[in-house]
């Protein structure tokens, strides 16, 4: 969603500004500006426009046409208002002195645009950013106040959730920061300070990042950053050091960062569970449930968004296996209005790459309120559910650019996987050497990995067969039904096929009415011991004219290749991570027949990486 970058500093902001919006594109947006503050001229120069950055960016000459030392850039993804040069941001007050960029919504709005209309404020856009500009300025206006105070007024009148970058022509050397529930991080250069909604806008200039907590206000000059708490009083907010490479968010050659990201993920998979194995055993050093609580626990409740709830779908599959405890597997956007039975016996697993969305939080911020203990595994360090959850468990995968997610599912998966193993260790729940047996499967998943990824020229020869379809079904059993969810939102969200995952079995009890001549059916059958429930499954499809594309395991890959018109195969594995190694080649599907009818693959239309709206 909307992303910021902010410049207090010595060179010209803009071109800065430029660059850093460029690497806040991965977000989603549709339309971006900036604004910079001239000292010589103490007026401040906003530039604006609809469509990707590269329209702003010709326009101001790579930013070398606006003069100036301080400013903020945003990139827009539109809520209030059409996407449109007016309604851009950034969003300037009536006398244009106080320029405002907004990452979240303004609920009140309304009320507060009457408010200043009956004042004869008048409104030039339809978003609700612009109640901000007008608010700083009416009561900067006023003359008794100063510019931080007539801020502060401001954000105590606003409801609802905002990352916010505040300029003031009078102001020309200071950048103001606020933020409540969207994501702001502050970057300490040297001779100079940065905003910006994620760390790898900063990656390039700084490496020394502060998370500002809900409520605070931070003032940015080139001589550093003044931070104040949600009461106005000073405060330290602790800097942290990020160890990204600055080319883990650059595409490194590749066309696309999907396809970079879906061949990093062996990688990425050593990163998350090497360091937590250690001679054949889990250790989950990051981790501390004590015994007496872990005896005490009824139920475990994974919590989470599109992908990662359906690493959660997988998880419950598997916990339930491993550890004979009920696992509930609930939509975050859902979990906080359905009443759910939380207490303080639940153990509560919030999965979020970024950490910072808005469904998840909320969901997180209700099952504490029920008294339950939250473990987050989340891959984004200093993330707002990072920061609010009792514990943390990091998946490593380094900075996932591509709108659509893979190395974060894999690496989500792994981490449950080894969560599971751990929390199986501790409740006795499982043999000690199928415990083993399951650890050193683990470690060898990178190595199985690579021979999947290796063999994505079948994957792509499939893909040109099938990438004209106008609808396509995932069908699976077990783990395989939790793994079609995942295949199908992927297709679906980058080639805007319409596409469906049934459970195999449910396909008879409505769905197969739609099975027709040359109609696509995905096949997971990857379960060793659902193998010939599949098959039926298959063959049911392929007696009303459909064509079946399955997956199954190396060892099953000639009797399927008797029923199925394609078969892609991965290698045997134990049973509960088949889907660590079966999702690779539906991103690979998905990515290749994206690519072969022209789409967008990196920023599919109308979404966002990170969600910090309801
Ligand atoms: O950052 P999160 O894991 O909380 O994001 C949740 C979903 O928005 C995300 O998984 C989304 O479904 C993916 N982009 C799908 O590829």
């Amino acid at each position: 969603m909307c992303g910021i970058i902010g410049y207090a500093g010595s060179e010209q902001a803009a071109p800065i500004l430029l660059e850093g919006l460029g690497k806040l594109e991965y977000r989603g947006y549709d339309s971006a500006g900036v604004a910079v503050c001239s000292r010589r001229e103490r007026r401040l120069r906003v530039h604006k426009a609809k469509g990707w950055l590269h329209v702003l960016s010709d326009m101001l000459d790579g930013g070398a046409a606006v003069e100036g030392c301080v400013g903020v850039g945003h990139t827009r993804w539109a809520t209030h208002g059409a996407p449109s040069d007016i309604n851009s941001h950034p969003h300037l007050s009536r006398s244009g002195k106080i320029a405002v960029v907004h990452n979240g919504i303004i609920e009140n709005y309304g009320e507060l645009k009457a408010f200043l209309t009956d004042r004869g404020v008048p409104f030039a856009s339809e978003t609700d950013t612009e109640v901000v500009a007008q608010l700083v300025e009416y009561f900067y206006e006023d003359g008794r106040v100063d510019l931080l105070e007539a801020v502060s007024r401001c954000l105590r009148r606003i409801e609802g959730a905002y990352a916010l970058g505040i300029l003031c022509a009078d102001r020309p050397e200071e950048l103001i920061a606020a933020r409540k529930d969207s994501p702001l991080i502050l970057g300490y250069g040297d001779g100079c300070s940065f905003l910006a909604s994620d760390v790898t806008a900063l990656l390039r200039h700084t490496r020394r990042v502060a998370y500002m907590d809900d409520g605070d206000v931070a003032v940015l000059t080139k001589e550093g950053i003044r931070c104040y708490d949600y009461l106005m009083q000073p405060v330290v907010r602790e800097t942290v050091y990020v160890d990204w490479a600055v080319d883990a968010a650059e595409k490194g050659g590749y066309e696309h960062f999907m396809f970079k990201e879906i061949m990093e993920q062996p990688e990425a998979l050593r990163r998350a569970v090497f360091p937590r194995l250690k001679d054949g055993r889990v250790r989950l050093e990051d981790l501390s449930l004590s015994g007496s609580y872990l005896r005490g626990l009824r139920k475990l409740y994974i919590v989470a968004c599109g992908s990662s709830y359906h690493v959660g779908m997988v998880g419950k599959y598997n916990l339930e296996r491993m550890l004979r405890l009920p696992v509930e597997v609930a939509l975050a956007s859902e979990f906080r209005y359905m009443d759910p039975i939380v207490d303080e016996n639940t153990l509560v697993v919030v999965i979020s790459q970024s950490g910072e969305t808005l469904d998840t939080m909320a969901a997180l911020r209700e099952a504490r309120r029920l008294g339950a203990k939250i473990l987050s595994i989340v891959n984004v360090m200093g993330s707002s559910i990072a920061r609010e959850s009792d514990q943390v468990l990091y998946t490593w995968a380094g900075p996932e650019i591509a709108v659509a997610t893979t190395k974060a599912y894999s690496t989500q998966l792994a981490v449950l996987d080894l969560l599971g193993l751990h929390l199986a260790e501790a409740l006795g729940t499982m043999e000690e050497a199928e415990r083993d047996a399951m650890a050193a499967e683990l470690l060898a998943l990178p190595e199985k990995l690579e021979r999947v990824l290796a063999e994505r020229d079948a994957i792509q020869y499939c893909a040109s067969e099938y990438f004209n379809r106008g609808s396509v079904f995932y069908i699976g059993r077990n783990v395989d039904y939790a793994l079609a969810l995942e295949g199908s939102l992927k297709l679906k969200e980058i080639s805007y096929i319409h596409s469906e995952a049934y459970a195999s079995g449910e396909l008879k009890h409505g769905a197969i009415s739609l099975i027709e001549e040359g109609s696509l059916v995905v096949a997971l059958a990857t379960c060793g011991r659902l193998f010939d429930k599949a098959m039926s499954n298959i063959a049911e499809v392929r007696s009303r004219g459909g064509r079946v594309l399955a997956l199954a395991t190396e060892d099953r890959r000639e009797e399927m290749a008797k029923t199925a018109d394609n078969v892609v195969a991965i290698p045997n594995t134990h049973p509960l991570l088949l889907p660590s190694l079966g999702v690779a080649p539906l991103q690979l599907f998905a990515y290749y027949v994206a690519l072969m009818r022209g789409c967008d693959i990196d920023k599919p239309r109308n979404l966002a990486k990170s969600v910090t709206v309801e």
